[in-house]
């Protein structure tokens, strides 16, 4: 078993990758069996795609690292690195880049949704950015993969070139890449934005109202629901009673998932209720969770030295494991090394 997965260190970690991602990722950690690894990693190749401020990626890299510490990650016992430090992923991609057809790439959504009317004007590492996303998991031999339900047409594609490499350049009994299986959260794989519950939440939302960064203050955190967008109908007893009404299932989603419960359930027991009644106790529940993470983050950040050398020792290892699959592809393509 081999979990691998990214994040991109663009813009502060929120909830939706929190609760959609990284707490999976936590939790797999804790629960591995002998034998098996976790790789986690900062996706800072792929932030490029879009236009970006090298200062602020410097920074985020190193804020990134801290706040998935803080979020439980353990680089004694997970892989932890950046794909910088890593060359044999964007080299993977090339030989990837070989098999993936055009045809693929045009149909991935956040392909359409990023470079938007202006297809002629986008980077190219935005069109190949599913490739990149591919060598990052096949190169590791991933088993399973844990993202959120918008990362979900990605590893489709991610299995599609695996598979279509096997077949054209390895035999049956013994392929290079194995294909890599989704993990993707029953209750909160897609949280939406708290000002528009069609849109889901992003970093890259211009309104801060629109989620809760991990390190939103207690105030900012319990401002920020008080403001989310509802609707004046009071809880429905029922799932059915949410049709039509994506804020306040939004809302019911994220309450659900901190608690570890269904919608139905959260729903059982505040059948009802206004949002004027529901709204403090979700701000607190999340203020409950997020505030230890909020101190060992800015506790981890005194410390910028040491958070960059856990990236390198991470990054090391993840070279070591890289080569293998590595030398497998480049001599399947019949390349001599
Ligand atoms: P990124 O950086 O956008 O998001 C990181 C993780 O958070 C999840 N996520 C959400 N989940 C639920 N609700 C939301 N509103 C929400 N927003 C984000 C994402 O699904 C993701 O799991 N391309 C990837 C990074 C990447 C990667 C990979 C992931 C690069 N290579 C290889 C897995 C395997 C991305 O931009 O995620």
């Amino acid at each position: 078993m081999r979990i691998v997965s990214g994040i991109q260190p663009t813009g502060q970690l929120h909830l939706g990758n929190y609760l959609g991602a990284i707490r999976n990722w936590v939790r797999m950690q804790d629960e591995l069996p002998d034998g098996a690894e976790c790789l986690f990693f900062l996706a800072d190749m792929h932030a490029i795609s879009m236009p970006h401020d090298p200062a602020a990626l410097r920074a985020g890299t190193l804020e990134l690292a801290a706040a998935l510490v803080a979020c439980g990650i353990d680089p004694a016992r997970s892989i932890l690195f950046n794909q910088a430090q890593v060359p044999q992923h964007a080299e993977l991609q090339w030989l990837l880049n070989g098999t993936a057809r055009m045809g693929w790439l045009s149909r991935m959504t956040q392909f359409k949704d990023k470079s938007g009317k202006n297809r002629e004007g986008a980077s190219v590492a935005l069109f190949t950015y599913p490739v990149l996303q591919a060598a990052d998991v096949l190169l590791y031999q991933a088993t399973h993969v844990p993202v959120g339900e918008d990362q979900k047409q990605h590893l489709e594609l991610a299995r599609d070139i695996a598979q279509k490499f096997n077949n054209d350049f390895a035999t049956e009994d013994q392929p290079v890449f194995t294909l890599p299986d989704p993990i993707i959260p029953p209750a909160a794989a897609r949280i939406m934005s708290l000002r528009d519950g069609t849109a889901k939440m992003s970093k890259s939302d211009p309104s801060d109202l629109s989620r809760i960064n991990l390190t939103d203050s207690a105030d900012e955190i319990m401002k920020k629901v008080k403001k989310a967008k509802t609707d004046p109908e009071p809880l429905p007893g029922e799932p059915a009673g949410l049709a039509g009404r994506p804020e306040a299932l939004n809302l019911l989603t994220i309450h659900a998932a901190l608690t570890d419960q269904t919608v139905d359930q959260v729903l059982a027991e505040h059948a009802g209720q206004g949002f004027g009644a529901f709204k403090p106790k979700l701000g607190e529940l999340l203020v409950e969770v997020l505030a230890p993470i909020t101190v060992r983050f800015t506790q981890l950040l005194d410390d910028r030295t040491a958070l960059a050398q856990v990236l390198a020792d991470g990054a090391a290892r993840a070279r070591e494991l890289a080569k293998p699959t590595l030398e497998q592809a480049y001599s399947a393509l019949g390349m001599v090394r």
